[in-house]
């Protein structure tokens, strides 16, 4: 049960109560039942513990739950893993795809309206941009750089591919950097939140001057939900939200709400732990959605703005300390993250 997925899934079966959902993870490093457990005792959704690349468990799936939508959130995305160990992306990123979408094929051979395959992707398939060039939109040319954003076009790639051979009724959407509660925190966001709050270094890769578009999660949710009901077929939304900050300084912004949130703790200013680091391999520059076409055609708009999704953000990880006392036990994150960039200090 992994970050964006988890939230989807709450959010869900908040808003439709005839729904059922069949919520397959494999539960690696970054999945996690905790993501779910207020959910667990609803009998609308059944959790199976499995891979995507796992054929014979995912036609028995669905067979037994005669599946009518799919939406794929199942992926390796830490780019800074995929650069250390691209395999385990390829297996889950383009195999796992496959898998799901033979099977999808098989099952409803010839697909009724009510059979909709949504897949989730990234802004990252499209590349860099440069400062002043105009935001990624459904139309701009695919040019991954890390090893993650071109597992990810490639499965892109073979969604497309289904609809437009076997006809698979399938949509695609393209989302641009996703904070919120349940994030596993070896993204930017929460990273910086748990290192700050336990007086560790926040590492800054490079000048800090990278440009993300962040996106709370909630909306994301909604944005996919919408394509769902009245996206159309073999169309491709990209989903942003409308901040681009660099890094430094939403780096920054954490630390005065964490001044305020935790003004007793003996880290105030948190800016003092900043540390700038060795920067990431080819590492891209600026993300950035624009978002019209979702807006125009599905009266989608993202609801929060930056400061108020950071200090939900905020406050859930400063109230959920069981949460990350879990996720301590079970995965070495941190020391991995530590190796990760020990000696890369810039002076
Ligand atoms: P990340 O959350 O890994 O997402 P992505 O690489 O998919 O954009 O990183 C967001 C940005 O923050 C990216 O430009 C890399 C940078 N970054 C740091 O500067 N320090 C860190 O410790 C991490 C994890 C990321």
């Amino acid at each position: 049960m992994g970050f964006i997925g988890s939230n989807f899934v709450r959010h869900i079966l908040q808003l439709e109560p005839q729904v059922k959902i069949i919520n397959l993870d494999a539960l690696t490093y970054a999945g996690n039942p905790d993501n779910l457990s207020d959910m667990l005792g609803d009998d609308r959704h059944v959790f199976i513990k499995g891979n995507i690349c796992d054929t014979s468990l995912i036609k028995t799936i669905f067979i037994d739950h005669d599946i009518d939508t799919i939406v794929n959130f199942a992926a390796e995305t830490h780019v800074d893993r995929s650069i250390h160990d691209p395999a385990t992306f390829i297996e889950t990123n383009i195999q796992g795809t496959y898998t799901l979408l033979e099977a999808a094929k098989e099952h409803w051979g010839k697909a009724s309206a009510t059979n909709r395959f949504h897949h989730i992707s990234t802004d990252e398939v499209y590349g860099t941009l440069e400062p002043d060039a105009p935001a990624f939109s459904e139309t701009t040319a695919y040019a991954p750089n890390s090893p993650y954003a071109a597992t990810k076009a490639a499965s892109d790639h073979l969604v497309r591919a289904y609809t437009e051979t076997y006809s698979l009724p399938c949509t695609i959407s393209n989302c641009s950097n996703n904070y919120g509660p349940y994030q596993f925190p070896e993204k930017l966001i929460p990273l910086i939140i748990l290192n700050a709050t336990s007086g560790k270094p926040l590492p800054v890769y490079g000048d800090g001057g990278q440009i993300r578009d962040w996106l709370y999660v909630e909306d994301h949710c909604e944005a996919i939900y919408k394509v769902l009901c009245s996206g159309r077929v073999g169309e491709t939304y990209t989903i942003g939200g409308g901040n681009q900050v660099t890094n430094l300084k939403i780096i920054k912004k954490i630390c005065q709400l964490l001044d305020t949130l935790c003004s007793d703790s003996p880290w105030v200013p948190h800016s003092q732990l900043i540390t700038f680091v060795q920067d990431r391999a080819g590492h891209d520059r600026r993300y950035a959605i624009d978002a019209s076409k979702i807006e125009g055609e599905l009266d989608w708009r993202p609801k929060h703005s930056l400061s108020q999704g950071l200090e939900a953000t905020i406050t859930w990880y400063l109230s959920n300390e069981q949460w990350i006392a879990e996720i301590d036990k079970k995965d070495n994150y941190r020391e991995w993250i530590a190796q990760n960039y020990k000696g890369r200090e810039l002076q």
